[in-house]
């Protein structure tokens, strides 16, 4: 790896497939950082599990996220792709961490806070500690930048504040790392209430576009989005959030820029605007369904990438927790 470049962790959780917004506002990001940044890449199993899982779909699910990232193109020639749960240093680490981070910052994360209304029958203690786990990560890789979303941001600043205190007790172990909301990648929203962002988990199918999703399925849920009587494709996020929404994924899509877009359909009604979005994403997506087909089904190939993958970040993991552990006064 190029030492010049900065270290860049992120990872997102298997909990079901990804939609448009994972892709246009992450995962296409993380694809373009790999040219300039020295990147790592996780699937988060053992978050997952601080929530309840079934067994068949949390594997299924991990696998499929594999193949979604090496089809999306996350490169592992050019990147680390793992899965969280191989390399053991990082459930070590979080103990380590756990004994320098207080119950009160932990009882403060929103994150904690919201899951435990929404998962009220199982506020587990991984739940709470969800945030250390997630500095560990961080931490362990000597990472600088973190791209994630707004929701996240005080995880980050939580794994910020675990660092300066370690580095404050132990002198400079730690790298203090950034969150990194990047340049392009839009809020991409719910098609049924723009209001929302779009989540998989959204009880209503017609609200967001899985990236797997067949053709005539994502021309339905284009047809069905949500709208205005204007028949005016300008942008204005406020008054118009339905259609902005819409020429907000039709930018991703395609490249184009608003202004651009607004000519585009000038006097045009919202019928063709919206089989137009609907196209560019069913363009935009079907390299990525073909390439994710292949390596679904070609096991040996994926579990030959992550093995390599994980070794590679167990180096690297292994040598900060051994620093730590030293420090703390471990016989090694
Ligand atoms: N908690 C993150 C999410 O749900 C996923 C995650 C786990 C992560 N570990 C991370 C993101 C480390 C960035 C860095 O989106």
């Amino acid at each position: 790896m190029d030492k010049a470049k900065k270290r860049v962790f992120s990872a997102i959780q298997p909990s079901g497939t990804l939609t448009i917004g994972n892709y246009f506002g992450a995962l296409k990001n993380h694809v373009a950082m790999q040219e300039d940044y020295d990147c790592i890449f996780s699937v988060a199993d053992l978050h997952a599990i601080t929530v309840k899982q079934e067994p068949e779909k949390l594997y299924t699910h991990t696998l499929e996220l594999y193949a979604i990232f090496l089809a999306v193109g996350l490169d592992p020639e050019k990147s680390i792709i793992f899965i969280q749960s191989h390399v053991p240093a990082h459930t070590e680490f979080t103990w380590l961490l756990n004994c320098f981070t207080q119950f009160g910052e932990l009882s403060r994360m929103h994150q904690f806070k919201e899951k435990s209304k929404t998962h009220s029958d199982n506020i587990n203690a991984g739940l709470f500690d969800y945030p250390v786990l997630m500095a560990a990560d961080i931490l362990l890789y000597n990472t600088e930048l973190v791209p994630t979303g707004q929701d996240q941001k005080q995880h980050i600043e939580l794994a910020r504040n675990v660092a300066q205190r370690v580095n404050g007790i132990y002198g400079d172990i730690l790298v203090v790392p950034e969150p990194y909301i990047p340049r392009t990648g839009a809020k991409i929203t719910s098609l049924q209430d723009p209001s929302k962002k779009m989540s998989k988990s959204d009880s209503n199918a017609n609200a967001f576009i899985s990236i797997l999703d067949e053709p005539d399925v994502i021309i339905k849920k284009f047809k069905r989005a949500v709208t205005d009587s204007e028949a005016l494709v300008k942008f204005d996020e406020e008054n118009k959030p339905g259609v902005s929404n819409l020429m907000n994924i039709y930018s991703c899509a395609t490249g184009r820029g608003i202004a651009e877009i607004e000519k585009e359909f000038d006097g045009r009604g919202y019928g063709d605007f919206k089989m137009a979005v609907a196209q560019s994403v069913v363009d935009a997506l079907s390299p990525i369904q073909a390439e994710y087909k292949r390596i679904i089904s070609d096991k040996a190939y994926m579990s030959e990438k992550f093995a390599v993958a994980a070794e590679r970040a167990a180096d690297i993991a292994n040598d900060t927790l051994r620093r730590l552990k030293e420090k703390i006064g471990f016989y090694i």
